[in-house]
């Protein structure tokens, strides 16, 4: 298979970090505007309270974490293939891609939905429907957060074992 073939299944990260950039611009632009700043200040961005998940929770995320963390991966595995020659685990990389792209939908989706949903209890003075919704904000956090770590975890495992062989190839001999 030639080189480039080899190297194909990189090209989906840097056109998902453009998107989830895209999304989280857009968020960046939105909550300066003046109606939608006043409603986030309203329900206690940036400090605490439903308005801390839209912002600065879930705009820091969908661009660190979707856009530069994906790129860094993409960048990784490039560069581990060109200096080694050989290829980081496809089944690792193909891993660390779907789970930190389902993990960064999720985790952001459900930062912008429990935020608005309790930021609207909160604005009508009903502390106990914002209760019972922001125990199911525990449940779906975490398993957000849990989906978007597994990103992160097999891509350091994909690297510990492409050094790990690495180090044996060069001291084979
Ligand atoms: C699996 C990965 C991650 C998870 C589950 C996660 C989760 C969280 C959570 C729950 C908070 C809020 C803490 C609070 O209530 O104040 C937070 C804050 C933050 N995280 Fe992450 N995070 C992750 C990765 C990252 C990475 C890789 C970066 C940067 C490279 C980052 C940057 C930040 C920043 C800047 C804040 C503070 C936001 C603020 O309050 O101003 N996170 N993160």
């Amino acid at each position: 298979m030639s080189a480039r073939n080899e190297l194909r299944y990189l090209v989906k990260f840097p056109f998902t970090a453009a998107f989830f950039m895209f999304v989280g611009t857009i968020h960046g632009v939105l909550q300066v505007l003046p109606p939608i700043r006043h409603w986030l200040d309203s329900i206690g961005s940036p400090y605490g309270g439903p308005g801390h998940m839209i912002d600065p929770l879930a705009h820091a995320h969908i661009n660190i974490v979707g856009g530069v963390v994906m790129m860094t991966m993409a960048a990784g595995y490039y560069l581990i293939h060109v200096i080694s020659g050989k290829p980081v685990s496809l089944r690792l990389a193909n891993h660390s891609y779907w789970w930190l792209t389902l993990g960064v939908t999720s985790f952001y989706s459900t930062l912008l939905v429990f935020g608005s949903w309790e930021g609207y209890h909160l604005l009508h003075n009903d502390p106990q429907a914002m209760a019972e919704v922001h125990h199911y904000y525990g449940i779906c956090i975490s398993i957000a957060s849990t989906v978007m770590g597994m990103g992160f975890w097999t891509f350091f495992a994909n690297l510990f074992i492409t050094g790990r062989r690495m180090w044996r190839e060069r001291h084979a001999a």
